[in-house]
Protein backbone atom coordinates (compact mmCIF):
# COMPACT_ATOMS: atom_id res chain seq x y z
CA UNK A 1 0.00 0.00 0.00
CA UNK A 2 1.01 3.38 -0.85
CA UNK A 3 0.78 6.61 0.85
CA UNK A 4 0.84 8.68 -2.20
CA UNK A 5 -2.53 7.99 -4.27
CA UNK A 6 -2.82 11.16 -6.22
CA UNK A 7 -3.37 9.79 -9.57
CA UNK A 8 -6.37 7.52 -8.43
CA UNK A 9 -9.06 10.01 -9.29
CA UNK A 10 -9.52 12.84 -11.26
CA UNK A 11 -12.29 15.48 -11.07
CA UNK A 12 -10.64 18.70 -12.23
CA UNK A 13 -12.33 20.70 -14.84
CA UNK A 14 -10.47 19.69 -17.80
CA UNK A 15 -12.58 16.00 -16.90
CA UNK A 16 -15.66 17.11 -18.65
CA UNK A 17 -17.63 16.73 -15.64
CA UNK A 18 -21.69 16.93 -15.99
CA UNK A 19 -22.60 20.21 -15.22
CA UNK A 20 -23.77 20.80 -11.52
CA UNK A 21 -25.18 24.16 -10.72
CA UNK A 22 -25.65 24.89 -7.10
CA UNK A 23 -26.43 28.07 -5.35
CA UNK A 24 -27.48 29.00 -1.37
CA UNK A 25 -29.99 31.28 -0.17
CA UNK A 26 -28.71 33.17 2.92
CA UNK A 27 -32.32 33.51 5.49
CA UNK A 28 -32.01 36.53 7.10
CA UNK A 29 -35.04 38.28 5.31
CA UNK A 30 -38.58 38.28 3.89
CA UNK A 31 -37.62 37.79 0.32
CA UNK A 32 -38.64 41.19 -2.05
CA UNK A 33 -39.25 41.92 -5.30
CA UNK A 34 -35.83 42.18 -6.04
CA UNK A 35 -35.03 39.04 -4.90
CA UNK A 36 -37.58 37.63 -7.24
CA UNK A 37 -36.71 39.12 -10.53
CA UNK A 38 -32.79 39.32 -9.73
CA UNK A 39 -32.59 35.19 -8.34
CA UNK A 40 -35.52 33.13 -7.68
CA UNK A 41 -37.43 33.88 -11.15
CA UNK A 42 -34.27 33.07 -13.49
CA UNK A 43 -32.98 30.40 -11.35
CA UNK A 44 -36.13 28.61 -11.29
CA UNK A 45 -36.84 29.09 -14.84
CA UNK A 46 -33.12 27.55 -15.40
CA UNK A 47 -33.73 24.28 -13.00
CA UNK A 48 -37.44 23.96 -14.99
CA UNK A 49 -36.14 23.96 -18.54
CA UNK A 50 -32.83 22.26 -18.54
CA UNK A 51 -31.48 18.76 -17.57
CA UNK A 52 -28.60 20.20 -15.45
CA UNK A 53 -28.18 18.60 -12.27
CA UNK A 54 -29.00 21.67 -9.82
CA UNK A 55 -28.86 22.23 -5.66
CA UNK A 56 -30.37 24.93 -3.90
CA UNK A 57 -30.07 25.16 -0.29
CA UNK A 58 -31.16 27.69 2.65
CA UNK A 59 -27.60 28.65 3.99
CA UNK A 60 -28.95 28.94 7.30
CA UNK A 61 -25.43 28.64 9.41
CA UNK A 62 -24.53 31.27 6.81
CA UNK A 63 -27.28 33.61 8.49
CA UNK A 64 -26.20 33.58 11.95
CA UNK A 65 -22.83 34.94 10.86
CA UNK A 66 -24.99 38.44 10.20
CA UNK A 67 -28.11 37.49 12.37
CA UNK A 68 -28.58 37.09 15.90
CA UNK A 69 -32.21 36.84 16.13
CA UNK A 70 -33.15 32.95 16.60
CA UNK A 71 -36.76 33.77 15.54
CA UNK A 72 -35.71 35.74 12.35
CA UNK A 73 -33.43 32.94 11.04
CA UNK A 74 -36.08 30.87 12.07
CA UNK A 75 -39.16 32.49 10.38
CA UNK A 76 -37.31 33.86 7.50
CA UNK A 77 -35.70 30.51 6.57
CA UNK A 78 -39.68 29.32 6.39
CA UNK A 79 -40.51 32.12 4.53
CA UNK A 80 -37.81 31.76 2.04
CA UNK A 81 -37.93 27.84 1.69
CA UNK A 82 -42.14 28.49 0.99
CA UNK A 83 -41.21 30.99 -1.61
CA UNK A 84 -39.14 29.23 -3.79
CA UNK A 85 -41.29 26.49 -3.73
CA UNK A 86 -44.42 29.01 -4.30
CA UNK A 87 -42.44 30.30 -7.44
CA UNK A 88 -42.50 26.85 -8.66
CA UNK A 89 -39.51 24.82 -7.47
CA UNK A 90 -39.88 21.54 -7.88
CA UNK A 91 -38.16 19.33 -4.94
CA UNK A 92 -38.13 16.19 -7.05
CA UNK A 93 -36.65 17.44 -10.11
CA UNK A 94 -33.94 19.88 -7.98
CA UNK A 95 -32.16 18.79 -4.89
CA UNK A 96 -33.37 21.28 -1.92
CA UNK A 97 -31.84 21.12 1.34
CA UNK A 98 -31.35 23.31 4.36
CA UNK A 99 -27.50 23.48 4.78
CA UNK A 100 -27.94 22.65 9.15
CA UNK A 101 -29.34 19.57 7.80
CA UNK A 102 -26.28 18.22 5.76
CA UNK A 103 -23.87 17.99 9.10
CA UNK A 104 -21.46 16.87 6.34
CA UNK A 105 -20.60 20.68 5.38
CA UNK A 106 -19.41 21.70 8.70
CA UNK A 107 -17.19 18.94 8.90
CA UNK A 108 -16.13 19.46 5.11
CA UNK A 109 -15.08 23.17 5.98
CA UNK A 110 -13.15 22.26 9.28
CA UNK A 111 -11.13 20.12 6.92
CA UNK A 112 -10.89 22.66 4.30
CA UNK A 113 -9.83 25.03 7.13
CA UNK A 114 -6.63 23.29 7.76
CA UNK A 115 -5.12 23.92 4.87
CA UNK A 116 -6.61 27.22 3.35
CA UNK A 117 -3.66 30.18 4.29
CA UNK A 118 -5.02 33.22 6.92
CA UNK A 119 -3.45 35.08 4.43
CA UNK A 120 -6.09 34.35 1.56
CA UNK A 121 -9.07 35.37 3.84
CA UNK A 122 -7.49 38.84 4.73
CA UNK A 123 -8.16 39.49 1.39
CA UNK A 124 -11.88 38.91 1.91
CA UNK A 125 -13.87 42.07 0.88
CA UNK A 126 -16.18 41.35 3.58
CA UNK A 127 -13.82 41.01 6.01
CA UNK A 128 -11.78 43.86 4.90
CA UNK A 129 -14.43 46.46 5.03
CA UNK A 130 -14.90 45.68 8.04
CA UNK A 131 -11.58 46.24 9.28
CA UNK A 132 -11.29 49.27 7.38
CA UNK A 133 -14.27 50.75 9.30
CA UNK A 134 -12.21 50.10 12.53
CA UNK A 135 -9.19 51.66 11.30
CA UNK A 136 -10.91 54.64 10.43
CA UNK A 137 -11.99 54.63 14.38
CA UNK A 138 -9.11 55.88 17.22
CA UNK A 139 -8.94 53.60 20.11
CA UNK A 140 -10.64 50.45 18.65
CA UNK A 141 -8.30 47.23 17.50
CA UNK A 142 -8.62 46.22 13.91
CA UNK A 143 -10.52 43.54 14.49
CA UNK A 144 -13.13 44.71 16.93
CA UNK A 145 -16.56 42.95 16.04
CA UNK A 146 -15.39 40.33 13.71
CA UNK A 147 -15.81 36.97 14.57
CA UNK A 148 -14.26 34.06 13.32
CA UNK A 149 -17.41 33.13 11.85
CA UNK A 150 -17.32 35.92 9.78
CA UNK A 151 -13.38 35.70 8.71
CA UNK A 152 -14.10 32.17 7.86
CA UNK A 153 -17.86 32.76 5.81
CA UNK A 154 -15.22 31.76 2.46
CA UNK A 155 -14.47 28.86 4.18
CA UNK A 156 -18.11 27.35 4.58
CA UNK A 157 -19.15 28.64 1.47
CA UNK A 158 -15.78 26.96 -0.16
CA UNK A 159 -17.55 23.71 1.43
CA UNK A 160 -21.19 23.78 0.31
CA UNK A 161 -19.87 23.74 -3.13
CA UNK A 162 -16.82 21.44 -2.74
CA UNK A 163 -19.34 19.28 -0.96
CA UNK A 164 -21.18 18.49 -4.13
CA UNK A 165 -18.42 19.55 -6.87
CA UNK A 166 -20.27 21.88 -8.15
CA UNK A 167 -19.70 23.23 -12.02
CA UNK A 168 -21.66 26.26 -12.03
CA UNK A 169 -22.54 28.83 -8.94
CA UNK A 170 -24.98 31.27 -9.75
CA UNK A 171 -24.37 34.43 -7.82
CA UNK A 172 -24.16 38.54 -7.54
CA UNK A 173 -21.55 40.41 -8.07
CA UNK A 174 -20.39 40.46 -4.76
CA UNK A 175 -19.83 37.04 -4.43
CA UNK A 176 -17.41 36.50 -7.22
CA UNK A 177 -14.62 36.57 -5.08
CA UNK A 178 -16.02 33.92 -2.48
CA UNK A 179 -15.97 31.37 -5.49
CA UNK A 180 -12.72 32.32 -6.74
CA UNK A 181 -11.89 31.61 -3.03
CA UNK A 182 -13.19 28.06 -3.39
CA UNK A 183 -11.52 27.59 -6.02
CA UNK A 184 -8.14 28.30 -4.12
CA UNK A 185 -8.92 26.12 -1.91
CA UNK A 186 -10.13 22.92 -4.03
CA UNK A 187 -7.11 23.47 -5.55
CA UNK A 188 -4.96 23.87 -2.52
CA UNK A 189 -6.17 20.43 -1.61
CA UNK A 190 -5.99 18.67 -4.51
CA UNK A 191 -2.22 19.65 -5.10
CA UNK A 192 -1.52 18.59 -1.36
CA UNK A 193 -3.58 15.46 -1.05
CA UNK A 194 -5.65 13.86 -4.20
CA UNK A 195 -7.75 15.63 -6.62
CA UNK A 196 -10.62 15.11 -5.57
CA UNK A 197 -12.61 18.62 -5.84
CA UNK A 198 -14.20 19.99 -8.96
CA UNK A 199 -13.31 23.69 -9.60
CA UNK A 200 -16.70 26.08 -9.68
CA UNK A 201 -17.32 28.64 -11.65
CA UNK A 202 -19.06 31.88 -10.24
CA UNK A 203 -22.42 32.50 -13.23
CA UNK A 204 -23.02 35.85 -13.15
CA UNK A 205 -25.59 37.08 -15.11
CA UNK A 206 -24.98 40.34 -16.72
CA UNK A 207 -28.81 40.94 -17.76
CA UNK A 208 -29.66 40.73 -14.44
CA UNK A 209 -32.04 43.46 -13.75
CA UNK A 210 -31.65 45.13 -10.35
CA UNK A 211 -34.56 46.86 -9.14
CA UNK A 212 -33.93 50.35 -7.68
CA UNK A 213 -36.49 50.75 -4.61
CA UNK A 214 -39.20 52.71 -3.36
CA UNK A 215 -36.43 55.66 -2.73
CA UNK A 216 -34.43 55.76 -5.99
CA UNK A 217 -31.45 53.71 -4.23
CA UNK A 218 -31.17 49.82 -4.89
CA UNK A 219 -33.69 47.77 -3.65
CA UNK A 220 -32.18 46.03 -0.49
CA UNK A 221 -33.63 45.16 2.78
CA UNK A 222 -30.58 47.25 4.32
CA UNK A 223 -31.91 50.63 2.52
CA UNK A 224 -35.94 49.42 3.84
CA UNK A 225 -36.77 50.51 0.58
CA UNK A 226 -38.21 47.69 -0.96
CA UNK A 227 -42.00 45.67 -2.44
CA UNK A 228 -42.16 42.93 -0.41
CA UNK A 229 -42.97 39.88 -2.70
CA UNK A 230 -45.65 38.23 -0.55
CA UNK A 231 -45.71 40.98 2.43
CA UNK A 232 -44.51 40.68 5.86
CA UNK A 233 -44.99 37.25 8.18
CA UNK A 234 -48.08 38.01 10.49
CA UNK A 235 -49.18 41.14 8.22
CA UNK A 236 -52.48 43.06 9.58
CA UNK A 237 -53.32 43.55 6.32
CA UNK A 238 -53.26 40.71 3.18
CA UNK A 239 -50.14 40.58 1.12
CA UNK A 240 -51.66 41.93 -1.76
CA UNK A 241 -52.54 44.89 0.12
CA UNK A 242 -49.30 45.02 1.22
CA UNK A 243 -47.59 45.04 -2.12
CA UNK A 244 -49.99 47.31 -3.26
CA UNK A 245 -49.15 49.91 -0.75
CA UNK A 246 -45.64 49.52 -1.12
CA UNK A 247 -45.78 50.53 -5.00
CA UNK A 248 -47.67 53.54 -4.31
CA UNK A 249 -44.80 55.02 -2.27
CA UNK A 250 -42.55 54.81 -4.98
CA UNK A 251 -40.91 58.39 -5.09
CA UNK A 252 -41.68 60.06 -8.20
CA UNK A 253 -41.08 64.06 -9.52
CA UNK A 254 -43.70 66.13 -8.81
CA UNK A 255 -44.65 66.58 -12.85
CA UNK A 256 -48.25 66.82 -13.26
CA UNK A 257 -50.31 63.97 -15.00
CA UNK A 258 -50.54 65.20 -19.27
CA UNK A 259 -47.49 66.15 -18.19
CA UNK A 260 -44.84 64.28 -21.12
CA UNK A 261 -42.62 61.97 -19.06
CA UNK A 262 -39.52 60.12 -19.34
CA UNK A 263 -39.97 56.55 -18.94
CA UNK A 264 -36.24 55.94 -18.30
CA UNK A 265 -35.75 57.96 -15.57
CA UNK A 266 -38.82 56.28 -14.12
CA UNK A 267 -38.46 53.05 -10.99
CA UNK A 268 -42.19 52.51 -12.11
CA UNK A 269 -41.29 52.05 -15.63
CA UNK A 270 -37.92 50.02 -14.49
CA UNK A 271 -40.02 47.57 -12.22
CA UNK A 272 -42.76 47.26 -15.41
CA UNK A 273 -40.10 46.24 -17.63
CA UNK A 274 -38.90 43.04 -15.32
CA UNK A 275 -42.59 42.00 -15.53
CA UNK A 276 -44.50 42.75 -18.94
CA UNK A 277 -43.95 41.51 -22.47
CA UNK A 278 -41.87 43.13 -25.45
CA UNK A 279 -45.53 44.84 -26.68
CA UNK A 280 -46.59 45.91 -23.33
CA UNK A 281 -43.18 47.56 -22.62
CA UNK A 282 -43.63 49.71 -26.00
CA UNK A 283 -47.55 50.99 -25.36
CA UNK A 284 -46.16 52.00 -21.55
CA UNK A 285 -43.33 54.00 -22.71
CA UNK A 286 -45.85 55.89 -25.51
CA UNK A 287 -48.01 56.21 -22.20
CA UNK A 288 -45.43 58.00 -20.50
CA UNK A 289 -44.76 60.00 -23.39
CA UNK A 290 -48.24 60.93 -23.72
CA UNK A 291 -48.05 61.65 -19.68
CA UNK A 292 -49.61 59.30 -17.77
CA UNK A 293 -50.12 60.29 -13.95
CA UNK A 294 -47.86 58.83 -11.22
CA UNK A 295 -50.94 57.54 -9.79
CA UNK A 296 -52.58 55.83 -12.82
CA UNK A 297 -48.97 54.09 -13.76
CA UNK A 298 -48.38 52.86 -10.38
CA UNK A 299 -52.22 51.09 -10.95
CA UNK A 300 -50.60 49.59 -13.91
CA UNK A 301 -47.50 48.60 -12.21
CA UNK A 302 -49.70 46.85 -9.84
CA UNK A 303 -51.90 45.00 -11.99
CA UNK A 304 -48.86 43.81 -13.82
CA UNK A 305 -46.73 42.25 -11.17
CA UNK A 306 -50.07 41.23 -9.49
CA UNK A 307 -51.18 39.26 -12.71
CA UNK A 308 -48.15 36.90 -12.11
CA UNK A 309 -47.32 37.14 -8.44
CA UNK A 310 -51.05 36.23 -7.44
CA UNK A 311 -51.19 32.60 -8.23
CA UNK A 312 -47.99 32.16 -6.37
CA UNK A 313 -49.61 34.03 -3.51
CA UNK A 314 -51.95 31.62 -3.27
CA UNK A 315 -49.82 28.34 -2.79
CA UNK A 316 -46.99 30.51 -0.23
CA UNK A 317 -50.15 31.31 2.34
CA UNK A 318 -50.60 27.70 1.86
CA UNK A 319 -47.37 26.54 3.11
CA UNK A 320 -46.72 29.15 5.25
CA UNK A 321 -49.65 27.88 7.58
CA UNK A 322 -48.98 24.35 6.75
CA UNK A 323 -44.60 23.86 8.57
CA UNK A 324 -45.04 20.34 8.51
CA UNK A 325 -45.62 20.39 4.62
CA UNK A 326 -42.32 22.08 4.04
CA UNK A 327 -40.06 20.15 6.70
CA UNK A 328 -40.99 17.31 4.97
CA UNK A 329 -39.89 18.19 1.57
CA UNK A 330 -36.84 20.04 3.41
CA UNK A 331 -36.46 16.48 4.90
CA UNK A 332 -36.61 14.78 1.69
CA UNK A 333 -34.30 17.33 -0.37
CA UNK A 334 -31.87 16.60 3.05
CA UNK A 335 -32.09 12.86 2.17
CA UNK A 336 -30.68 13.20 -1.33
CA UNK A 337 -27.84 15.83 -0.79
CA UNK A 338 -26.65 13.70 1.89
CA UNK A 339 -26.32 10.84 -0.80
CA UNK A 340 -23.53 13.17 -1.80
CA UNK A 341 -21.94 14.23 1.03
CA UNK A 342 -21.66 11.31 2.68
CA UNK A 343 -20.02 10.18 0.20
CA UNK A 344 -17.69 12.80 -0.78
CA UNK A 345 -16.35 13.59 2.97
CA UNK A 346 -15.68 10.31 3.33
CA UNK A 347 -13.26 10.71 0.15
CA UNK A 348 -11.71 13.91 2.45
CA UNK A 349 -11.42 11.94 5.49
CA UNK A 350 -9.74 9.29 3.72
CA UNK A 351 -7.40 11.73 1.82
CA UNK A 352 -6.16 13.16 4.80
CA UNK A 353 -5.42 10.41 6.63
CA UNK A 354 -8.76 9.96 8.93
CA UNK A 355 -10.03 6.30 8.36
CA UNK A 356 -10.86 3.41 9.91
CA UNK A 357 -7.85 1.52 11.39
CA UNK A 358 -9.36 -1.86 10.47
CA UNK A 359 -12.15 -3.08 8.57
CA UNK A 360 -14.34 -4.77 12.10
CA UNK A 361 -15.80 -8.02 10.35
N1 LIG B 1 -22.91 33.89 0.37
C1 LIG B 1 -24.04 33.76 -0.50
C2 LIG B 1 -24.79 35.11 -0.51
O1 LIG B 1 -24.70 35.85 0.43
C3 LIG B 1 -24.95 32.66 -0.06
C4 LIG B 1 -24.26 31.34 -0.16
C5 LIG B 1 -23.85 30.56 0.89
C6 LIG B 1 -23.90 30.70 -1.36
N2 LIG B 1 -23.24 29.45 0.39
C7 LIG B 1 -23.24 29.49 -0.96
C8 LIG B 1 -24.04 31.01 -2.71
C9 LIG B 1 -22.74 28.61 -1.90
C10 LIG B 1 -23.54 30.12 -3.64
C11 LIG B 1 -22.88 28.93 -3.24
O2 LIG B 1 -25.46 35.37 -1.47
Amino acid sequence: MTLDSKTSETTDEKTAAPKRILTGITPTGIPHLGNYVGAIRPAIAAAQNSEDDAFFFLADYHGIIKCHDPAIIHESTKAIAATWLACGLDPDRVTFYRQSDIPEIPELAWILNCSCAKGLMNRAHAYKAAVDLNLEKTDVDADHGVTMGLFGYPVLMAADILMFNATHVPVGRDQIQHIEMARDMAGTFNHKYKPLFTLPSAVVDDDMPLLTGLDGRKMSKSYHNTIPLFGEINPQVSSEKQMQKAIMRIVTNSQLPNEPKNPDDSTIFEIYKAFATPDEIKAMRAQFEAGIGWGEAKDALFNKINDEIAPYRERYEYLMSHPKQLEEILQMGAAKARRHSQKQLDKARRAIGIKPLAKLK
